[in-house]
């Protein structure tokens, strides 16, 4: 096989990462995939860095050997603790990473007020420190952890009176200040950008960073020249460490896509399949 023709290797700590998955389908449709979710660690957002980072290099090291030509770390949480870990640990091998979208929302405000929601180690990584210092010098910025969210929406609870309770928390002080943008700084959230929408009203404008990530993807896999090039029918996978039937199960409510996925486990620090 053509090195052009592996799989792109998507990964999150759950289903989060599906958002920017929708994203490359709709970007590069011609482009194999293998997404993991790392469903027996979610959530990522209360655990150390340190900790993170570890489990993404043993993913790393699992989707190179799964044949992956580029990785995107479609995880705000996993990118913050170590993509400035795994660029030079494989200088010849190309990341796609997150950063929470602070500079189009800085670009896009009219109020000069702009909310992002994201775990909370993204918010302590020095990665989401650098961008608000480059590009929100001209903005009052408002932070808020959404607790319990990407657990709600791990279990498929994309509107039910506990994910509004959480959102109303996080969003109504903010607006309140008068925010009218609001950054998706993780994964999970853009599943319910049709609430928050809802509970933000139409004029406040709601970024989801997933299309431009899927442009960057096209990018970086043409300037090492790995686009796909044949035509071969694309293949798609799925693994996750947690339990295959519930991530299908979401799979299907959250993309519309029936699939069976694979069951890895975490053995002395390595994914291995089951
Ligand atoms: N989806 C992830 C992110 O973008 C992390 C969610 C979690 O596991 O806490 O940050």
């Amino acid at each position: 096989m053509k090195k052009s023709d592996a799989p792109i290797g998507v990964y999150d700590s759950g289903v989060g990462g599906l958002s920017v998955l929708r994203a490359i389908f709709s970007q590069l449709p011609g482009e194999s995939t293998i997404y993991f979710a790392d469903q027996a660690k979610v959530p990522y957002g209360e655990r150390p860095l340190e900790e993170v980072r570890e489990l993404a290099e043993g993913v790393t090291r699992m989707l190179m050997a799964e044949g992956a030509k580029l990785i995107v770390i479609a995880c705000n949480t996993a990118s913050a603790a170590a993509l400035k870990y795994l660029r030079p640990l494989y200088p010849d091998f190309p990341f796609v990473g997150m950063e929470p979208a602070v500079k189009p929302a800085a670009e896009q405000t009219l109020s000069g007020k702009v909310g992002v929601l994201a775990t909370p180690s993204t918010f302590h990584g020095e990665l989401y420190a650098s961008v608000v210092e480059r590009f929100a010098k001209d903005v009052q910025i408002f932070q808020a952890t959404c607790p319990g969210l990407v657990k709600q929406i791990e279990r498929g609870y994309l509107a039910t009176p506990k994910t509004r309770r959480i959102l109303e928390q996080a969003l109504e002080p903010m607006l309140a200040e008068g925010v009218d943008t609001l950054v998706m700084g993780c994964t999970h959230f853009p599943f319910v950008i049709p609430l928050i929408q809802q509970i933000s009203g139409e004029g406040v404008r709601v970024i989801d960073p997933a299309p431009a990530i899927a442009r960057q993807t096209a990018r970086v896999l043409a300037q090492h020249d790995l686009l796909k090039n044949s035509d071969h029918a694309p293949s798609h996978r799925y693994l996750t460490s947690g339990d295959p039937a519930q991530f299908s199960k979401l799979l299907e409510k959250l993309l519309g896509i029936r699939d069976h996925a694979e069951q890895w486990r975490w053995i002395d620090g390595a994914l291995r399949q089951d």
